[in-house]
């Protein structure tokens, strides 16, 4: 019988941070102890790949170098600078705890999990990921790529989709955690460079480069590719959306500023409505709206996949006049280089910037 000693988890640590020393990549937030740009790190990748998280963490801190700058930035340059990065929220909860941090904790950031995880944003995961790397606390930080290596080095069918399994799986890499300062402060960190660049999703794990492969059970038993094991996500909602791309003679397109919560909450976008409009549904509301069309300039679609729902969008360019009842804010090209329009309506931002850098008539 197997021991818990001999058990595959017990015998990854020591060939793992060896493994790490030579091979891991050279990311800048690894680069650092220090908790805020570590933090700003975990927040970027929550949802989002290294890569594309590379164009921005540099820019953000550049911006915000301190706890305090970001506690004090003006919500639209905030916004600019995750612009595209999607996932919003992240940048509202990240000035919020900002704040906290300032005006209720005196400046000083705070170092254990218990104190990380009630801060706004900052969940398990990422409570277990500061704690370690910036205060060489022995927290197991496990995301989808610390699953799909512990799923497979023990062989585990259970559904990770289920909290009591995530939080099994918690406590069991907890531990075997290192216990020297030095070597908890990679553990995670090499757990899921693993999962990163080794042990991969979506195709058959690179045994051969890993660390573990000797008493992997998933590679032994050939199960790897099979794991882990998911329940099957619900479908997303559909919602069908009709966007407005209206350009008055002054050369300067509508925006419209959405609600304080929800989905994309203070952001900026193009004036739209729920449900597919043909043109003449489109008039009625344009003159609803105080506007009259002068020219029906082109039919834009567009689709966007959030995690819960997939908007399907049909756009209209036109070039209006009339006074306008609605809120509108009438952009220039100046103010689209400072505010931030979500990626939903990337389709819709370029064809806007072509407008406003087209010479006049
Ligand atoms: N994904 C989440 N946290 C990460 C980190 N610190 N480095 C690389 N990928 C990550």
């Amino acid at each position: 019988m197997v021991t818990s000693t001999e058990s595959p988890l017990s015998r990854l640590p020591d060939p793992l941070l060896r493994w790490y020393r030579v091979n891991a990549r050279d990311l800048p937030w690894r680069r650092t102890d220090s908790p805020y740009p570590i933090w700003v790190s975990e927040i970027m990748l929550q949802q989002t790949r290294v890569v594309a998280v590379l164009g921005y963490y540099g820019r953000f801190l550049a911006a915000f170098p301190t706890v305090r700058a970001l506690a004090g930035a003006s919500e639209d340059h905030l916004f600019k600078l995750w612009e595209g990065l999607g996932y919003y929220s992240r940048a509202r909860n990240l000035q919020k705890a900002a704040r906290i941090i300032t005006e209720r904790l005196g400046g000083v950031f705070p170092r254990t999990y218990k104190d990380l995880i009630a801060l706004p944003g900052i969940g398990d995961y990422t409570a277990s990921a500061i704690a370690s790397a910036a205060f060489g606390q022995r927290e197991a930080a496990v995301d989808g790529n610390v699953l799909r290596v512990f799923t497979r080095l023990t062989d585990c069918h259970r559904d990770i989709t289920d909290l009591k399994v995530r939080r099994a799986v918690r406590e069991q890499v907890g531990t075997v955690m290192p216990r020297a300062a030095d070597d908890i402060r990679i553990f995670n960190q090499a757990t899921m460079e693993l999962g990163a660049t080794v042990c991969v999703p979506g195709g058959p794990p690179k045994c051969g480069l890993c660390p573990a492969r000797d008493f992997c059970l998933g590679r032994i038993r050939q199960t790897a590719s099979a794991l882990p094991v998911k329940a099957p996500k619900k479908e997303r909602k559909i919602e069908e959306k009709t966007v407005f791309l209206l350009q008055r003679e002054d050369g300067r397109i509508a925006l419209k500023k959405r609600p304080g919560s929800g989905l994309l909450a203070g952001l900026w976008e193009f004036p739209n409505v729920s449900g597919t409009l043909d043109g003449g549904a489109g008039q009625e509301l344009l003159s609803h709206w105080g506007l009259t069309p002068r020219d029906w300039r082109k039919r834009l679609t567009a689709k966007h996949i959030f995690t819960h729902v997939e908007w399907h969008m049909t756009g209209y360019s036109l070039l209006v006049s009339g006074a306008g009842t609605e809120n509108f804010f009438w952009a220039g090209s100046a103010d689209l280089d400072k505010i931030a329009v979500p990626s939903a309506f990337a389709k819709y931002l370029a064809e806007a910037r072509s407008l406003l850098d087209a010479p006049p008539d």
